[in-house]
C-alpha cells in the first residue's frame, strides 16, 4: 500500500508531528532543510533519487520498498549534549521494530542478516534534521549491497509503513521527552546495542584505525573502548560475534 498522509497524521493526532507525504524527491533530508522547518515537521517519500547516507554515501531503495523520512526537532537540552540524539533515535527505531533488531554504533539498525536501516542526523538552524531510512518490503534482489537486509527478509513479514512511521515518531517523541527531562537512557541504549562487548575496528575520519573492545557509551553518545579511547566520530566493523 502507498503512503497515506491523512492516515499517518490521524495516527499522530494530539502530538506535535506533522507529516507531508511526497511521491518522488531528491532527498527528504535536503527538502526538509530548505523548507525552514519547525519542531515536528516531517517529510516522507516513496522514492528518493539522491538519498544520502553518512559520510557522503548514497542511500538507495526501490520505490515503495523502504520507509524514507526526515524529521526536524529542536531539543530542549544544551547543544553540547545533542551527540546522544542519533543514539536515542536508533534506540527508538529498534524498540519499535522488535527483538530481532539492534543498534550498531553510531547510526545503523541491524538484524542478524545485515543492515536494515540507517540514521543521518544533521544540525540545522536551531535544531536537528533526523533522516531515517529503513528497508521494509525489500526482497533479496533489491538490496543495495550484499551486507544489507530488510524487515521482510528478517521476519518474513513487511509491516505497513502507514503504521510503522507513526509508531517510530511516537517512540522518538517519548524517548526525547524522557531525555529532555534529565532521564539517563544509556542503559536502554546498551540493551539495544549489537556493538557493546564486541571486538571492533574503528576507522577515524583521518583514515586511521583502532582495534579494541567496545565497552560503553558516554552520556553524549561517544563510544568508549577498553583501551581508553573515546570515539565521537567514526565508522566501525564488528570483529567478533560477541
Ligand atoms: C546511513 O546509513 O548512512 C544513513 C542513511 C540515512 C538515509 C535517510 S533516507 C531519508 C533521509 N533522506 C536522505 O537522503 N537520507 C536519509
Amino acid at each position: 500500500m502507498g503512503l497515506d498522509q491523512t492516515s499517518i497524521n490521524n495516527a499522530l493526532a494530539g502530538g506535535y508531528w506533522s507529516v507531508k507525504v511526497v511521491d518522488t524527491i531528491d532527498s527528504t533530508q535536503s527538502a526538509l532543510k530548505s523548507s525552514h522547518p519547525t519542531h515536528g515537521d516531517v517529510i516522507v517519500a516513496e522514492y528518493q533519487s539522491t538519498g544520502r547516507g553518512r559520510l557522503d554515501r548514497t542511500f538507495e531503495a526501490a520505490k515503495g520498498s523502504a520507509l524514507l523520512f526526515s524529521s526536524f526537532i529542536s531539543p530542549r537540552r544544551e547543544k553540547s549534549e545533542w551527540g546522544f540524539i542519533p543514539l536515542l533515535v536508533g534506540l527508538s527505531v529498534a524498540e519499535v521494530l522488535g527483538i530481532e533488531f539492534f543498534t550498531k554504533w553510531p547510526n545503523d539498525i541491524l538484524s542478524d542478516l545485515g543492515k536494515v536501516g540507517g540514521i543521518l542526523c544533521e544540525i540545522h538552524e536551531d535544531g536537528i534534521v533526523i533522516g531515517i531510512g529503513i528497508n521494509v518490503d525489500m526482497s533479496e534482489d533489491q538490496l543495495p549491497v550484499p551486507t544489507a537486509s530488510s524487515i521482510l527478509l528478517t521476519t518474513g513479514h513487511a509491516p505497513e509503513r502507514n503504521i510503522l512511521l507513526p509508531a517510530i515518531l511516537k517512540e522518538i517523541a517519548y524517548n526525547l521527552e524522557e531525555w529532555e527531562s534529565g532521564e539517563d537512557l544509556t542503559d536502554d541504549y546498551l540493551d539495544s546495542s549489537a556493538t557493546m562487548g564486541k571486538q571492533v575496528e574503528v576507522t577515524l575520519p583521518d583514515g586511521s584505525t583502532i582495534a579494541s573492545r567496545a565497552s560503553g557509551i558516554s552520556r553524549n553518545g561517544e563510544l568508549l573502548l577498553d583501551n581508553g579511547s573515546i570515539i565521537s566520530v567514526g565508522d566501525i566493523v564488528h570483529l567478533s560475534l560477541n
